[in-house]
């Protein structure tokens, strides 16, 4: 079950008409238009991925009354670890002092706290362990190219957390459903920088170690990838759309959750909706807006939540939750 959640961002909220300034040829219009986003966060740089990570991590543990000595593991997705080595969930739990948390990263994006969370409910099925905390965090701004139109109006910085314990009485994950495909893996990726393709000057003056995307591409994929891993999540829990009482989609783009929505058959007053708030933030988004659920009254002991994810990899997943 979902015991606690929390959330924590940037100090810093940028606007859409903020781009104009820095020479990106966009405005607030199109961005609205085409995606609904209208701010994202922006880390300084006194805010890391632990940073924020560690707060949002807090504000989860508190929420469920857990200490850090109670912690198990630590699972956090992500797609801009602080460093590439060590995981970024290592550096949480030493910032949380949760000495006794096995801790790693898991790498699946946009799908990352999902992945995480259904990796945690099997590490918990195992009867070794009992408290998991479960981060999906990103640092996006620094891994994006801020010359390029196509996805720097997209994405946002941000970590959201959540504490699972052991289902008790027919709460928690209710039906979890993952994929991926990795031969599309190129339409959104960070072609060069890694082990394969090491940084060098001219990498980073082309910029080709940062997020490059075929959006429209990726949004087919992602509208068809979500609506069909909505059906396996209420197949797997026997359950009717009429149902679910909230849905909490990855939050990338309006018309995705739109379309997701229609074919799902869930009317969008039942469907969480923040993506004009924070942007895409990735691993994030899903966690981020569960906690804001939790927090204005939306979820309450009983409600059932669907909750869908697309991200690079592709990767995707879907699950049913009991509260
Ligand atoms: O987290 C999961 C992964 N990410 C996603 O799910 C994102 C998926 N993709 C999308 O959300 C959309 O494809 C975008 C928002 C990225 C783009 O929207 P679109 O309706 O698919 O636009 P488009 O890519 O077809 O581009 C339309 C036009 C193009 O101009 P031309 O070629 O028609 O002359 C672009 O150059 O819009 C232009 N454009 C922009 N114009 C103003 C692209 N970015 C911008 C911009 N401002 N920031």
């Amino acid at each position: 079950m979902i015991a606690g959640t929390g959330h924590a961002v940037p100090k810093r909220r940028m606007a859409n008409d903020e781009f104009q300034a820095l020479g990106i040829e966009t405005t607030d219009e199109w961005i609205r238009d085409r995606t609904g986003i209208r701010y994202r966060y922006v880390a300084g740089p006194d805010e890391t991925l632990t940073s924020i990570s560690t707060e949002a991590a807090r504000m989860a543990m508190q929420a469920a009354g857990v200490t850090a000595a109670e912690l198990d593991v630590i699972v956090l997705g992500t797609a801009s670890a602080d460093r590439l080595l060590p995981s970024t969930a290592v550096e949480v739990q030493a910032a949380l002092g949760a000495t006794r948390a096995a801790a790693f990263d898991v790498s699946a994006a946009c799908t990352g706290w999902m992945y995480g969370a259904q990796i945690a409910e099997g590490l918990m099925a195992t009867g070794n362990h009992d408290t998991i905390l479960v981060i999906g965090a990103e640092l996006l701004t620094r891994i994006i190219n801020w010359k390029d139109r196509n996805t720097v109006v997209l994405f946002g910085d941000g970590a959201g957390a959540t504490v699972l314990k052991r289902s008790t009485k027919g709460r928690g994950i209710l039906s979890a459903y993952m994929r991926s495909d990795g031969t599309l893996a190129d339409l959104l990726h960070r072609p060069k920088g890694g082990a394969a393709f090491p940084t060098t000057p001219e990498i980073i003056a082309e910029g080709s170690d940062k997020i490059a995307m075929a959006g429209r591409e990726v949004f087919k994929n992602a509208v068809r990838s979500m609506a069909d891993a909505c059906d396996r999540a209420l197949d797997g829990a026997k359950l009717a759309a009429a149902d679910i009482d909230l849905l909490i989609p990855h939050q990338a783009n309006i018309r995705i959750i739109e379309a997701t929505a229609k074919h799902a058959n869930i009317p969008m007053e039942k469907v969480f909706v923040n993506v004009d708030r924070y942007g895409n933030t990735s691993a994030a988004s899903i966690p981020i807006a569960l906690d804001e659920a939790v927090r204005e009254g939306r979820i309450k002991d009983g409600s059932l939540v669907m909750f869908v994810a697309f991200g690079a990899g592709f990767t995707w997943g879907s699950m049913v939750v009991r509260f």
